[in-house]
């Protein structure tokens, strides 16, 4: 930790240095989130900065994926769920009557933890989106857009003379690069990623991370992840989630060396969840 970042940690009210150097890029207030009766997330309120990844980290059924959800209104399509309280893109309410929710989902996209690609060709997977937003002024620059995704995923040079295979005939780890690309070709600004790599075996969790970690330079990151090696190694920012209530959440080494909440000293050290 540099001289000037540790000052500024003395001075700040526990507002996390990643964030003390940016304007947040997702703002959520007093966020309550419930299914029927159930009360998913409580009052929850958070920053979440932008060009650098958030760690989303807690026990099964604390309500990760539910807050992740609610950031491109994914939970709209849950029948039973219903969001109450502040959440802003850009300082802009997304949950705003007039806001058209296509155009956000572009703006803040995701990737699941099952890869999904369509069953289409691996160039129709990332053509996908751009053809839908009408984002290409014609085959030259879907072309390119195309190919700028896949490199970008890191994935071009393995698909680059089969273009026109089926994306699901990819192995997992490829067809995650593939669902990230295809996330990437509508230019969004944030990428909501649910455990990316918890279908995916050692190497190609690496190669995930490494992509992860490239992306940060150009998005707003944020991944809900199990694995505290994970979160470590890639986040800036880590929030621990505990039924759902966010415990805690600091700059990512903080977190891990440490932790405010007895909480979350108990579920990093491996003594819940
Ligand atoms: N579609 C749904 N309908 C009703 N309840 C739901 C629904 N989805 C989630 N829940 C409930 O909301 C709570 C939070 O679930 P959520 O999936 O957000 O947890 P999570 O932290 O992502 O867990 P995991 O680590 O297992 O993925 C849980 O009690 C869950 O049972
Ligand atoms: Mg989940």
């Amino acid at each position: 930790m540099s001289a000037q970042t540790a000052t500024k940690v003395e001075t700040a009210t526990a507002v996390p240095r990643i964030l003390g150097e940016r304007a947040p890029k997702v703002t959520a207030r007093n966020v309550d989130i419930y299914y029927g009766e159930k009360h998913a997330i409580k009052s929850l309120s958070v920053d979440i900065p932008d060009r650098a990844v958030s760690a989303f980290i807690g026990p099964s059924g604390c309500g990760k994926s539910t807050f992740l959800r609610s950031i491109n209104r994914m939970n709209d399509t849950i029948p039973s769920c219903r969001v109450t309280g502040d959440i802003k893109v850009d300082n802009k309410d997304i949950y705003a009557r007039d806001l058209d929710v296509v155009h956000l989902r572009a703006r803040v996209g995701m990737v699941f933890q099952k890869p999904n690609p369509f069953p289409k060709s691996i160039y129709e997977n990332v053509a996908y989106g751009p053809r839908i937003h009408g984002t290409a002024s014609g085959k030259a620059d879907m072309d390119d857009i195309v190919e700028r995704s896949l490199r970008r995923a890191s994935l071009w040079d393995e698909v680059k003379d089969r273009l026109n295979s089926p994306g699901t005939g990819l192995s997992g780890g490829q067809q995650q690069r593939l669902c990230i690309a295809r996330a990437i070709a509508v230019n969004p600004e944030v990428i909501l990623m649910d455990e990316p790599c918890s279908a995916l075996d050692p190497i190609a969790t690496a190669r995930i991370e490494e992509l992860i970690d490239e992306l940060k330079q150009n998005y707003c990151i944020v991944i809900v992840t199990h694995s505290m090696q994970q979160a470590a190694r890639v986040s800036q920012l880590t929030a621990f989630f505990h039924l759902g209530i966010l415990v805690e959440v600091g700059d990512t080494d903080d977190i891990f060396t440490k932790p405010k909440d007895k909480r979350t000293q108990d579920y990093i050290t491996g003594r819940f969840g």
